[in-house]
C-alpha cells in the first residue's frame, strides 16, 4: 500500500524549514531528494570501503570494484539489458554525447540525416547538431501538435532512407509529454534507422524494459531517480557498443599499452577511462531497491493521481495557462504554466519566500520555448513524497503573487 508520509519520512531533507515555512520541493525534473537508504549507502562506503577499482590486488579495493560491477548488473537487470551493455558516465547529457562522438561520427556521413523532435532537452540536441555540422549532415526536426503531444505518424513523414539515427525523448522535461516510443522506434526501425531514448525524465515515472521497447541505446541520470548526482548511464546493445569506438582515453580504458600504440578493452571498460565516480556508483542500488518498492506500492499512480490534481487546481486559477497535452493520460506529473503576465522568475522568488521550491525559465529547451510562444514558463513537477495539500499551498502562494505583482 502506497503510504505518502512513510515515504516522506525516508528523506531527511524534507523535514526541512525554507524561509520559515515547511520545504515544499516541486523540482524533481531538475534532481530528486534523496533517501537515507541512498545517504547511507555512500557514506557507508567512504567510512569502510573506499579503495580503486579494477587494480588493486588487496580486499578493499576488491570490495569496490565488487560493488561497482555489482551496481553496474542491478542496473542491467532492472531496464532488463545485460551487464556488458551498461556504461557508466558522469550524467545523461555525457552518455548522450558519448554515443554521439563515437557511434555518430562513425555512422552519420555528408547527406546523411540526423531526426530528433521538438521536445528535445539541449542535452539530446546540441549534440547532434554539432555531428551534423562536423559531418556535414542534416538535423531534421519532427514537430509537436498543437497539444504539445508527437504521434509516429508525425515521425514517418520524416522517415527517409537518408535518416541514420533517431534521438527522441520518452517524457518532456518541459511539458511532461509521453512520446509513443515503442510505436515510433519500430517504425523506425523498418526504415533501417537506429533509434537512441532519451529516458531521463521517463524512467523516474515508468518502468523501462529495454527488450520491450527494443531501442538501441537508452541515457539516463541517476540523481533524477533518487541517486546520487555524478553518475549517468548510457545504454546500447551489445552489438552496437562493440562497433563503438572509445572516444576519451588513458587509464582503465586499455588491455595492452606499447610505446606508440594502444589496445583497448571490450565494452563497456573502454568507454570508461581513469577513475570513474565510485562513492556515486554506491548509491545506485539503493537507488534501484527504493524506486522497485515504491512502484511496487503504487508510487505511478500515486503521481498521476497527484499530477490530475495538481493540472485542476491550477486550471480553477484564473489566469494561468497550462502548456502541453490536456489528456493527462499523455503526459507525466511535469506541469509548466504561465500566470497573469508574472514573469516566472518572479513567482518562483514569490515561491521562495514561502519555501515552495519551482523551477522557472526556459528548461534547457530554448527552441520549445519559442514554439510555445514564451521566453520561459513555471514548472511543478512531482515525485512520490508530493502531497495535495503542498498543491494547495502553491495555489495560495500563486494567489499571493497576482496580489503583488499582477498588472
Ligand atoms: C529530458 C532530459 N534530458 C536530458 C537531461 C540532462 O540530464 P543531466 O543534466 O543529468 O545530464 C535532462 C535534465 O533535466 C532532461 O530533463
Amino acid at each position: 500500500m502506497f503510504d505518502v508520509s512513510k515515504i516522506r519520512a525516508q528523506f531527511p531533507i524534507l523535514s526541512r524549514e525554507i524561509n520559515r515555512h515547511p520545504l515544499v520541493y516541486l523540482d524533481n525534473a531538475s534532481t530528486t531528494q534523496k533517501p537515507q537508504s541512498v545517504i547511507d549507502a555512500m557514506n557507508d562506503f567512504y567510512t569502510t570501503h573506499n579503495a580503486n577499482i579494477h587494480r588493486g590486488i588487496y580486499t578493499l579495493s576488491e570490495e569496490a570494484t565488487e560493488m561497482y560491477e555489482g551496481s553496474r548488473h542491478a542496473v542491467a537487470e532492472w531496464i532488463g539489458a545485460r551487464s556488458e551493455e551498461i556504461v557508466f558516465t558522469k550524467n545523461a547529457t555525457e552518455a548522450i554525447n558519448l554515443f554521439v562522438q563515437s557511434w555518430g561520427d562513425t555512422h552519420v556521413g555528408p547527406g546523411d540525416e540526423v531526426l530528433v523532435t521538438e521536445l528535445e532537452h539541449h542535452a539530446n540536441l546540441v549534440p547532434w547538431q554539432e555531428l551534423c555540422r562536423r559531418k556535414s549532415a542534416h538535423l531534421k526536426v519532427v514537430p509537436i501538435r498543437e497539444d504539445g503531444t508527437i504521434s509516429c505518424k508525425d515521425v514517418e513523414v520524416f522517415l527517409t532512407p537518408r535518416v541514420k539515427v533517431l534521438a527522441i525523448t520518452g517524457m518532456s522535461n518541459v511539458l511532461g509529454t509521453i512520446t509513443p516510443l515503442k510505436e515510433i522506434i519500430a517504425s523506425a526501425h523498418r526504415n533501417g534507422t537506429v533509434v537512441i531514448v532519451d529516458g531521463a525524465q521517463l524512467l523516474a515515472h515508468t518502468a523501462v524494459s529495454v527488450v520491450s521497447l527494443d531501442c538501441d541505446a537508452l541515457v539516463f541520470s541517476f540523481h533524477k531517480l533518487f541517486g546520487p548526482t555524478g553518475v549517468g548511464v548510457l545504454y546500447a546493445k551489445k552489438e552496437i557498443l562493440a562497433a563503438m569506438p572509445p572516444v576519451v582515453y588513458g587509464g582503465d580504458m586499455i588491455e595492452v599499452v606499447e610505446q606508440y600504440r594502444a589496445h583497448y578493452r571490450e565494452a563497456p571498460w573502454r568507454f570508461e577511462a581513469g577513475t570513474p565516480n565510485i562513492s556515486g556508483v554506491a548509491g545506485v542500488i539503493p537507488a534501484i531497491e527504493f524506486i522497485k518498492k515504491i512502484s511496487r506500492d503504487g508510487s505511478h499512480e500515486y503521481c498521476s493521481s497527484l499530477s490530475a490534481y495538481a493540472r485542476a487546481a491550477l486550471e480553477s486559477i484564473d489566469g494561468v495557462k497550462i502548456f502541453g497535452p490536456l489528456d493527462a493520460s499523455l503526459s507525466g506529473p511535469i506541469i509548466s504554466f504561465s500566470f497573469a503576465g508574472i514573469h516566472p522568475h518572479d513567482i518562483a522568488t514569490i515561491f521562495d519566500a514561502e519555501g515552495i521550491a519551482v523551477r522557472s525559465g526556459a528548461h534547457c529547451a530554448h527552441p520549445l520555448m519559442r514554439k510555445l510562444g514564451v521566453l520561459a514558463t513555471t514548472r511543478i513537477s512531482l515525485q512520490c513524497y508530493n502531497t495535495r495539500e503542498e498543491i494547495d499551498r502553491v495555489c495560495s502562494a500563486l494567489e499571493k503573487a497576482r496580489v503583488l505583482l499582477a498588472k
